[in-house]
């Protein structure tokens, strides 16, 4: 399956991600990422490249609606009269009249939980966002958004690679029709270094970050969005879809995860979920 199906919306199973990639360098990956075949491009706010990617889909000739785009509000962009305002401006800066998926980037104690959902969810009203979620929500953030607030939301987009389970917060998502995006699918890199991905990638003749991307959308309800400056990343990392991992290599890459397998922790990080 190369697409997850939720509230009428198609999302593909493998996005790109731009962390990390400005001017002309995000301009020519991201027209490299739609000519490889992507539909799904992640941005945020903070990652100050909105306008690039919202210059690139203008002039892709790609139609709007075969386009899945998501941007996330800023921190400091959360209450404070803000929220809308910046929504406005991504809006402008990506060229469009609404994204895909509007998510919350990070949890943010100081604005109440509920005014953080309304605002997100007046977005949604507007039609200026088709879906909406957060990001590195632990499984009681969600549980709040939820059940406390009675919002519905489509997604929670974490860290998720081989070295990191997120049994929790996958188990949550199921049982509540979300889908998850993996962000840093490929542990940044650290994926090519491990014996069991360099085996099993031998095995079908593909590489490690391959294997770490099919694994992880193989996973139901699950997307991954990872990010590739070079050329040969970005075809790479799309070119999953002509094979399937067993349910042994499937377990295999499973039990690679470990306590230390976190990768981005900052300072206002919340209280994560003990791995399961
Ligand atoms: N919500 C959040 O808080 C959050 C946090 C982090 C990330 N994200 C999102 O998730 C996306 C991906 O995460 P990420 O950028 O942290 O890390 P990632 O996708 O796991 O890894 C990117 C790194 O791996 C390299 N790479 C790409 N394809 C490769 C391949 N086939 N073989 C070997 N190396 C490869 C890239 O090199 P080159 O660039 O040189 O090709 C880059 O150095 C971000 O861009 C962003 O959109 C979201």
């Amino acid at each position: 399956m190369d697409h997850i199906t939720i509230a009428n919306s198609r999302v593909p199973v493998l996005g790109f991600g731009t962390w990390k990639l400005f001017g002309p360098e995000c301009i020519k990956a991201t027209e490299l990422a739609l000519i490889a075949g992507y539909r799904h491009i992640d941005t945020a706010q903070i990652y100050e490249n909105e306008a690039e990617i919202g210059m690139v889909l203008r002039h892709s000739g790609i139609a709007r609606d075969e386009i899945f785009l998501t941007t996330k509000i800023w921190m400091d962009n959360v209450g404070r009269g803000k929220f809308q305002r910046s929504v406005d401006e991504s809006l402008k800066r990506l060229q469009t009249d609404y994204v895909d998926l509007l998510l919350l980037h990070w949890p943010v104690d100081d604005v109440p939980l509920r005014q953080q959902l309304e605002d997100l969810q007046a977005v949604q009203q507007a039609c200026r966002a088709r879906l909406i979620g957060v990001s590195n929500y632990p499984v009681a953030l969600m549980r709040a958004a939820c059940k406390d607030y009675g919002i519905t939301l489509a997604n929670n987009q974490v860290e998720y690679h081989p070295f990191l389970s997120q049994k929790p917060v996958l188990d949550y998502a199921r049982a509540h029709g979300m889908f998850v995006t993996a962000y840093s699918p490929l542990a940044r890199g650290k994926v090519a270094d491990h014996p069991v991905l360099q085996q099993i990638a031998r095995r079908y003749g593909k590489n490690e970050g391959q294997i770490a991307l099919r694994w992880l959308i193989q996973q139901e309800g699950v997307a991954a969005i990872p990010k590739a400056a070079r050329a040969d990343h970005i075809r790479d990392n799309i070119d999953i879809f002509d094979f399937a991992l067993t349910a042994e290599e499937m377990n295999a890459i499973m039990g690679l995860a470990r306590p230390d397998g976190r990768l981005i922790n900052p300072d206002w990080a919340p209280q994560w979920d003990k791995a399961a």
